[in-house]
């Protein structure tokens, strides 16, 4: 390899790769004994609620590609890459019995992986609850945090002798936003007392998953990921930013306290005594959640929350939510990605480093998505067939310069992953927006091809910086 001069050098070892799920990439949704999930129920139930009524058997088929994508992942200078366990491909119903093929299936990637000098870092739950237990309640129900304690103990049994970096969850607040406070996951309810006790059972599910990885003593790391959205208020009006500590409580806080620190926020739990939602808290509940918390920290951070003191109060009878303590504003002027309709605020996850190293003991962290999704990306495929994506390149490079900020300033993260390695299905977006380092061309046979930003991608984690 030739030296050159990188002006933003980061710290040997620093992890460089991307992240995908097992539900938006493997495809095979109801193959090799796979059980039926929550996504392959609602696309039966209502596949208009999904662009171009694509659902989730029609992904990358990374379980059928799995050699071609890590070989891949190699070429474009991956040391990591996180994939996530499907749950009801490795038990159809949720718990009971095991599906071999599943084992076969997780133990090839993982081998895989290694004997490709990437390492692997797992995530147990990425939105994909199994459909027999959604039946049963889902995570509104105390019985899945015992299945899903059974499950993690199992996956740790099954690969913890490879495996050496375990997440808990990814972004645990979307099932509990999408599923039952605004209508983006199934089962689309609205019903803020259900959304807090969903939040509680994943928080239980969470720390018990980790006490029993403790216990087993394999000598790896266990974490969560977390998508963390800075709250700034709109002034320095002291209503104003009151509505962005309040926003900031309800979405950032009520679940990096309770991984972090082993608590709740305060102000969080007066609000939710006040109004009478305090979930059901069991026996020693609290002492498993204060015991076990994150080695480490994933930062999932796409865009920023703008918040202003509340305009008007809501109408009695309208439905709790925690858009009762703030209105969301946008601010005008901003730098937005059209096609998600996100603002991008490079600095705001300097911020979010800042805020962990001083208020959260400097947790080991890593930025464990960070992502441009764009739609029609074919118009930038040049005569070469390469898509020549050079708006993803400079997205990733500002985003970069405030990590490496953050890391000249003493903050300890350890790696970024882009989301994701190759173009996905994105939930109800499908395939609207593509986010990978490698494009997927649906009519060929999923047909792989690097983007611009991918073989950038390879410079920069071969010099360790760029
Ligand atoms: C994160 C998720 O929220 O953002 C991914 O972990 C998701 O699963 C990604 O795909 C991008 O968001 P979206 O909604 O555009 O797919």
């Amino acid at each position: 390899m030739t030296t050159i001069e990188t002006k933003y050098s980061f710290p040997e070892g620093f992890w460089w790769g991307s992240a995908a799920s097992g539900p938006q990439t493997e495809g095979a949704s109801d193959m090799d004994g796979k059980g039926k999930n929550i996504w392959d129920h609602w696309f039966e139930l209502e596949p208009t609620r999904f662009f171009n009524e694509v659902g989730p058997s029609k992904t990358s088929q990374f379980y059928y590609k799995y050699k071609e994508d890590i070989e891949l992942m190699k070429q474009l200078g991956h040391n990591s890459f996180r994939l996530s366990i499907t749950w009801s491909r490795l038990f159809p119903d949720g718990k009971g019995d095991i599906n071999p093929k599943a084992v076969e299936f997780y133990n090839d990637v993982i081998n895989e992986m290694i004997l490709n000098g990437i390492e692997p870092f797992v995530n147990l739950f990425h939105f994909d609850m199994p459909f027999a237990l959604q039946e049963q309640g889902g995570w509104v129900n105390r019985e899945t945090v015992d299945a899903y304690e059974a499950y993690a103990k199992t996956c740790f049994e099954l690969f913890g002798d490879r495996v050496k970096y375990w997440f808990t969850h990814n972004e645990p607040i979307v099932p509990v936003e999408g599923g039952y406070l605004y209508d983006f996951h199934y089962p689309n309810e609205v019903d803020f007392g259900k959304a807090v006790q969903v939040a509680y059972h994943s928080i239980l599910a969470s720390a018990r998953a980790i006490q029993v990885y403790k216990e087993l003593n394999q000598g790896g790391k266990i974490g969560i990921i977390l998508n963390l959205t800075p709250s700034y208020p709109r002034s320095q009006n002291p209503a104003d930013v009151k509505a962005a500590v309040l926003a900031d409580a309800f979405f950032n806080r009520s679940f990096l306290d309770p991984s972090v620190k082993g608590e709740f926020p305060e102000e969080l739990v007066q609000i939710l005594k006040a109004e009478g939602f305090m979930p059901k808290i069991e026996n020693d509940d609290l002492e498993v959640i204060r015991e076990n918390t994150v080695d480490l920290l994933g930062v999932n951070y796409y865009q920023p929350r703008r918040v202003k003191a509340k305009e008007h109060l809501p109408h009695p009878d309208a439905p709790f939510m925690p858009e009762r303590f703030f209105d969301n504003y946008v601010m005008p002027g901003r730098k937005m990605n059209p096609h998600r309709g996100w603002e991008i605020y490079e600095k705001g996850v300097y911020d979010i480093l800042v805020n962990l190293k001083e208020n959260y003991g400097n947790i080991e962290c890593f930025i464990s998505e960070n992502g441009m999704g764009v739609e029609g990306e074919e118009k930038f495929r040049d005569e070469n067939g390469m898509i020549q994506d050079d708006y993803r390149i400079e997205f990733i490079e500002n985003h970069l310069k405030w990590v490496h900020k953050a890391i000249e300033e003493g903050s300890n993260v350890k790696g970024y992953h882009l989301w994701t390695f190759m173009d996905n299905w994105s939930w109800t977006n499908a395939y609207k927006n593509r986010y990978g380092f490698v494009s997927v061309n649906l009519n060929k046979d999923g047909e792989r091809t690097i983007k611009k930003s991918g073989m950038w991608f390879k410079t920069v984690s071969e010099h360790n910086g760029f």
